[in-house]
């Protein structure tokens, strides 16, 4: 029997690491989801590098059952009137919490009536907690705030209890306390699930023409694209299964429909208000697309489902394999990542340096390191990157406008008219007694402060506006420095703007390695230049011959570095102790041997590409 006042769909909402797998393990074991014997720790993070890294890349969904207990009764209600015990179908989207992958959030919350908001309260309030809420809200849910980890010694449950209520004017009995390790809390966390957010709405009468919303798309080898869905309204039956894509305007007929348990489970047809899949047919992803609108192939004059925003890339790298006769490999590698991940976007590129590769397109850092990982563990290719660039907007003094993703796409500086970079809207939570470090830090990368508050004395909460670029350059990193690991962010894209800026050329031994070459603020590249040289010396093996380094913008050399000609023993000259310096040295040396590009004259480990362009 199918009830639609039965279904909840709901999703966990949190900052990194504040326990969203560990909480969704103990719900998948009180409904008997999955039997205890099987279930290893954060079991829907079932990538090796997502439980390798404990973090949620790709959303994943699951459907469970629970029955309210007999015992639960109304407070004026006698024990004679007892409510009547009902199963509920309970399901949960699960969503990554780094802020690359904040899109899928989005995706998620639109499929849901509800939201379990997780705040570590070791932890307090975090960047993503802030900017989680607001999706929530902007998405009409109901959220239920939950204080994890209070089996902690350092569980700071007054303090963030009030920090929330302030902050999202929650009421304080409103918030729940659980330990996601032990359990404590968890049965009850289940009950207000469904005594709190409603049932999906939405017509299921017979005449309903069925509206379903894609959050999701994957590709299986069978199935081919499979389309994670919400039926909005009526009902998709195997019995009918010509369907069409409303803003891709694909037609097809789908072969399966099911749901997540969390494993594929076949269903005769999907019923309004239920989350599950549909293996829509399709061979190509780009047909299915997140947020849009399911229907039936025949259906006329349907209303689009609110929801659909199209990912674009925010950060672009250039990947080459070492071995150039590896070209084709690293081709079919990216085209089988692309096809369950439909925010990473290459093209081909050709480089003198460094022959054939692939300009990538992706959401953040964390999304290129990870598809970079898995293109050389899984796929078994080495490769070499260039630095993470963002997409510069330059008006030509020809009047044409071009865009420019990495620094070899910049024209000569003679056909520049003006250049724009993208800028973000950045959200910084930290301590209070991390404000003057955070500002210097922002100050340095050209940050524009907007907002600065204090919703508690102890945390400052920042809005900030700052170049992508500089975020692109380890500001994640700098700013976990300086505030000692406390300090979490977000951000946004908000326009673009001019900037002076030109490009930074290297060459080695009197040619230009185009990898090397970076897009730079007009007054910093002296000093850019000077330093990347530095480092450069210190990678590059020496040859027989003695090298030049040199960094150019345009035809002028700004710096220059030289490196002898070859020793016998890199150490000879060292003097003692050093023990780990030496280590390193041999260590590279090493690497150096096993991964060398020969570029022009010069052998150039691919170490040296790394240190340089990790700068
Ligand atoms: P992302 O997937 O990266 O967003 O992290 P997450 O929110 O899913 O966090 P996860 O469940 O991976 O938990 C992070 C760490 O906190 C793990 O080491 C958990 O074992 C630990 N943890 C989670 N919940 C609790 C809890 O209630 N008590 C204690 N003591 N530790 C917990």
């Amino acid at each position: 029997m199918h009830n639609q006042d039965l279904i909840r769909n709901y999703s966990i909402i949190a900052h990194v690491d504040a326990g969203k797998s560990t909480l969704a393990d103990r719900l998948l074991e009180i409904t008997h989801t999955i039997d205890k014997r099987h279930l290893k720790e954060q079991f829907l993070d079932s990538m090796d590098l997502e439980r390798e890294k404990g973090i949620t890349i790709k959303l994943k969904s699951v459907r469970m059952y629970y029955k309210l207990p007999h015992t639960t009764t109304h407070q004026h209600q006698t024990t004679e009137h007892k409510e009547e015990s009902h199963t509920y179908q309970l399901n949960l989207i699960d969503t990554p919490g780094h802020v690359d992958f904040s899109y899928e959030v989005s995706r998620s919350l639109a499929a849901c009536e509800g939201a379990v908001l997780v705040v570590d309260v070791t932890q307090g309030i975090q960047a993503q907690t802030v900017s989680n809420v607001y999706k929530a809200l902007d998405a009409n849910l109901k959220i239920i705030p939950v204080l994890n980890k209070v089996d902690l010694p350092g569980a700071e449950i007054e303090k963030t209890s009030e920090d929330l209520c302030r902050t999202f004017g929650f009421y304080r009995d409103e918030i729940l306390q659980v330990s996601a390790k032990t359990g404590e809390g968890v049965e009850e966390l289940l009950h207000k699930v469904i005594k709190k957010i409603p049932a999906p709405e939405g017509n299921a009468g017979l005449t309903a023409i069925p509206r379903a919303l894609i959050y999701d798309t994957f590709y299986d080898d069978f199935l081919g694209v499979v389309a994670a869905i919400k039926v909005v309204d009526g009902t998709f039956s195997l019995q009918n299964p010509q369907i069409k894509f409303l803003a891709t305007k694909a037609v097809s007929t789908f072969q399966e429909t099911g749901i997540f348990t969390p494993k594929r489970k076949k269903l005769d047809r999907l019923m309004t208000g239920e989350v599950g899949y549909i293996a829509t047919g399709l061979k190509d992803i780009h047909a299915a697309r997140v947020g849009d609108t399911i229907t039936l192939a025949d259906a006329q004059n349907v209303e689009p489902l609110p929801g659909y925003k199209e990912v674009k890339p925010f950060v672009f790298v250039s990947i080459f394999p070492i071995d150039n006769d590896k070209f084709p490999e690293l081709r079919e590698a990216l085209e089988k990542l692309s096809l369950s991940d439909s925010s990473l976007s290459f093209e081909p590129e050709s480089s003198t340096a460094l022959g054939f590769g692939f300009r990538c397109g992706f959401l953040g850092l964390l999304h290129a390191d990870i598809i970079q990982e898995r293109l050389e563990r899984e796929y078994d290719l080495e490769l070499i990157s260039t630095i993470p660039t963002v997409e510069y907007k330059i008006d030509k003094t020809d009047g044409t406008m071009i865009s420019a993703k990495a620094a070899s796409d910049f024209p000569a500086t003679t056909q520049i008219k003006e250049i724009q970079e993208p800028w973000i809207k950045l959200n910084i939570v930290a301590p209070s007694e991390y404000v003057g470090n955070i500002i210097t830090l922002c100050d340095r990368r050209r940050g524009v402060m907007l907002k600065m508050d204090y919703p508690t004395e102890n945390r400052v909460v920042f809005e900030y506006e700052l170049p992508l670029a500089e975020l692109v350059y380890n500001f994640f990193d700098d700013l976990k420095t300086v505030s000692s690991g406390f300090a979490s962010m977000d951000y946004d894209f908000s326009g673009y703007k001019k900037v002076i800026a030109v490009k930074l050329n290297v060459l080695v031994h009197g040619e230009v390695v185009e990898p090397l070459s970076h897009i730079v603020l007009k007054d910093k590249a002296e000093d850019f230049g000077r330093e990347l040289l530095k480092k450069l010396k210190d990678v590059i093996p020496r040859q027989q011959f003695q090298v030049a380094l040199q960094a150019a913008v345009g035809g002028k050399v700004l710096a220059r570095e030289d490196i002898p000609a070859m020793r016998k023993n890199v150490l000879a000259k060292m003097s003692g102790g050093h023990r780990e310096r030496k280590d390193k040295l041999l260590d590279i040396q090493k690497k150096g041997k096993q991964r060398m590009k020969r570029l022009g004259k010069v052998d150039i480990p691919q170490e040296a590409f790394r240190q340089v362009l990790s700068a």
